[in-house]
């Protein structure tokens, strides 16, 4: 192989293995992981909506499940705002003023941690419908002021 010929090969393995060290981080990027709990999120609510419209019978030990994985989702969820994530590639649904509230923007999450918890504890059937309310209005909080809604 001539010395050219090598060298325009060795820029084109380096290329590649950048590429592919790229892609293997865009994969597990923090937008990518908060978007992955937000749909664990939503499944959970799925869930608990069935029950609240009684297309599934009230079941304690589904609301327990249900409201543990929204809770420690959005637990995890908070974790993956770092400043360079505002933005994509992958598209992002997250509004900017996340960055520059994110006390407020962390305390809403707290706030649908707590009322998940509250969901989880719930045992008796009339207390469902109250608890479904506290958290249903703290997902609405949150996205109302810093997500973008989907077209
Ligand atoms: C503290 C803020 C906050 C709370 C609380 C919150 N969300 Fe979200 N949610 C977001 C943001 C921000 C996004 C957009 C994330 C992105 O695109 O990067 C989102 C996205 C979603 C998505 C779309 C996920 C996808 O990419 O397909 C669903 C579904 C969702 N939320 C459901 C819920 C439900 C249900 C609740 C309440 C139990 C809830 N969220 C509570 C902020 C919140």
């Amino acid at each position: 192989m001539n010395s050219r010929l090598a060298a325009v090969s060795r820029t084109l393995l380096l290329g590649l293995a950048a590429g592919s060290l790229f892609a293997a981080a865009a994969a597990a990027g923090p937008i990518e992981d908060r978007q992955e709990d937000m749909k664990k999120v939503g499944k959970a609510m799925g869930q608990l909506a069935a029950i609240a419209k009684k297309e599934a019978a009230f079941d304690a030990a589904v609301v327990k499940a249900a409201g543990e994985t929204i809770a420690e989702s959005v637990k995890e969820f908070k974790n993956d705002f770092p400043e360079d994530s505002k933005d994509g590639p992958p598209e992002t649904w997250a509004k900017a003023e996340i960055w520059s509230n994110m006390d407020d923007f962390n305390k809403k999450a707290d706030d649908a941690v707590t009322a998940a918890m509250a969901m989880a504890a719930v045992t008796e059937e009339s207390n469902f419908m109250p608890a479904m309310g506290a958290l249903g209005g703290s997902c609405k909080a949150c996205h109302e002021n810093y997500r973008r809604p989907k077209q």
